[in-house]
């Protein structure tokens, strides 16, 4: 086209674009933006957010913000593309920042999608003070009675770890509840292992002339697995097929093998998989191999772990879990054999994180063994005055779930570095007292992680929320919402 002498216009360029983006090809974006500004196309506003989108999508942030910042005019298009992306980057802080400066200086109103959009990453990211922010934002700009914005702030309330603000919402809400309302909220309610208020709140459902939906059961299964409701289970399970006539997909499978082997059905468990009627994956086996840890089942636990070094090879938690087992059964040569297998598989062992967020948005993350944070020598010193108070209450540092060959005093120091550990003592230095402390963790809470913090919550009089890979658990009072149950 170019060497015939034809000049592109602004929809050649768009459609280029359009293809850069389907490929994620960063470089020849880069060309066909020069070639937009050269042809005098610097000001056409659909082009420039289409640029903006390609930065944002390739990971360019650097540049996104240089041309965000150049750019003659700005829509809600352009403010939603940079916010998202940078939350998609976990760059809560620069959102919050960037979200301040749409509020403050624009003058224009946000439409639907940058609400839903923000909330949705702000719910994935477990950044709540954000989140608050676009709840106050989405009121002011007249989306309070918007149900797609509400079912939204209910999940997002709700993954954030904040029950209640998420029933306020649906409270409000009253008469236009959908059935995603109702099924965030029974989610919600599961993740938090409030198992009965979930069932009633379905019972209201019905009542309400609500169909309910897969995600409906989905948070339904979840919640008996989470309190060991395993007659409740089974009858959702199968009333979902009779009575509404729902096909149960993987994720329903999933939460059925999770409330059996947790419950110590664990042959029933493994006879419920093999005759599912789509392809086990590795969540499916991987739930078996947790019951069969809780229930020291070491036969069935190498029968998961043959399917799983097929279909997720490189997972290191599941291997972990076998070596759990056999290192409580005290098959020492047996966790050496695994720890062989894993090195001759080049499966790697993923360390453990646990994330805070701060007032200011600003997220410190710690692994196991960190020492390199700046405040390091307050974390150790908060940390080691906690366990004076906590022994006092009766802790005893559980090193049978360290599995190094190690002095037992190591095992301990080992435990104290706990990744959730140094959270906890970083966010109460830290935070205003009363206030609570929300953490993020990648992994499941260990044993020993989760009767600390049960200690910590009733010696600071704070609320400890931990959502880790699983579920929520709501430290209070020297209990977990878990029940201990997880
Ligand atoms: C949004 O409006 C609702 C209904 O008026 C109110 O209850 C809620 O507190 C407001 N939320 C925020 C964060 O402003
Ligand atoms: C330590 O944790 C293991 C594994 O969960 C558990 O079986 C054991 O009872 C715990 N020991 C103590 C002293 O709490």
């Amino acid at each position: 086209m170019r060497t015939s002498g034809v000049l592109p216009d602004a929809f050649t360029c768009s459609f280029l674009l359009k293809a850069c983006v389907s490929l994620l090809d960063i470089a020849n974006g880069k060309i066909l933006h020069g070639v937009v500004e050269k042809l005098g196309f610097g000001s056409n506003l659909f082009l420039q957010n289409m640029i903006l989108n390609l930065y944002g999508l390739c990971g360019e942030m650097a540049d996104a913000m240089l041309l965000f910042d150049k750019m003659p005019q700005r829509d809600v298009v352009t403010w939603n593309t940079v916010i998202t992306q940078m939350l998609k980057r976990g760059d809560i802080e620069g959102a919050s920042r960037l979200f301040s400066r749409l509020e403050e200086e624009s003058g224009l109103r946000p439409n639907q999608v940058t609400v839903v959009s923000v909330l949705a990453a702000c719910a994935d990211l477990c950044a709540l003070d954000l989140g608050k922010r676009v709840h106050e934002y989405s009121n002011r700009s007249g989306f309070k009675n918007n149900v797609l914005v509400c079912n939204t702030l209910i999940d997002m309330y709700a993954k954030c770890g904040s029950l209640e603000e998420a029933s306020r919402v649906f409270d409000e809400m009253e008469g236009k509840r959908t059935v995603f309302s109702w099924s965030a909220m029974i989610v919600g309610l599961a993740a938090h292992g409030r198992a009965q208020e979930a069932l009633s709140l379905f019972s209201s459902m019905l009542q309400d002339g609500t169909e309910p939906n897969g995600v409906t059961f989905v948070g339904l299964l979840h919640a008996c697995a989470h309190m060991g409701l395993v007659d409740e289970g089974r009858a959702f399970f199968t009333s979902m097929t009779r009575d509404y006539g729902i096909t149960p997909g993987i994720e329903h499978y999933g939460c059925m093998v999770d409330l059996l082997s947790r419950a110590g059905l664990v042959k029933e468990a493994y006879e419920f998989i093999m005759e599912m009627p789509i392809k086990p994956n590795g969540i499916i086996w991987g739930a078996l191999l947790g019951g069969c840890r809780l229930h020291k089942d070491i036969k069935l636990a190498e029968q998961a772990i043959q399917h799983l070094s097929v279909l997720d090879p490189l997972n290191d938690g599941y291997y972990i879990v076998l070596s759990n087992i056999y290192a409580e059964a005290g098959r020492w040569e047996d966790v050496t054999r695994v720890r062989k297998l894993m090195k001759a598989r080049g499966v790697k062992k993923t360390s453990g994180w646990s994330k805070i967020t701060l007032d200011d948005g600003i997220v410190h993350e710690f692994v196991a063994g960190d020492e390199s944070h700046p405040q390091a020598e307050g974390i150790f010193r908060k940390w080691d005055e906690l366990v004076v108070e906590m022994m006092l209450r009766g802790y005893v540092a559980n090193t049978s779930l360290v599995l190094l060959d190690i002095e037992e005093e190591q095992k301990v120091k080992f435990i104290y570095r706990h990744s959730e550990k140094l959270a906890v003592s970083f966010g109460l230095l830290n935070t205003p007292a009363g206030t609570t402390i929300r953490i993020i963790k990648n992994l499941r809470v260990c044993e020993d992680c989760h009767s600390a913090l049960k200690l910590i919550a009733a010696i600071s009089g704070r609320e400890i929320v931990v959502r880790d890979r699983n579920r929520f658990h709501c430290f209070k009072d020297g209990c977990c919402s878990c029940g201990d149950y997880w």
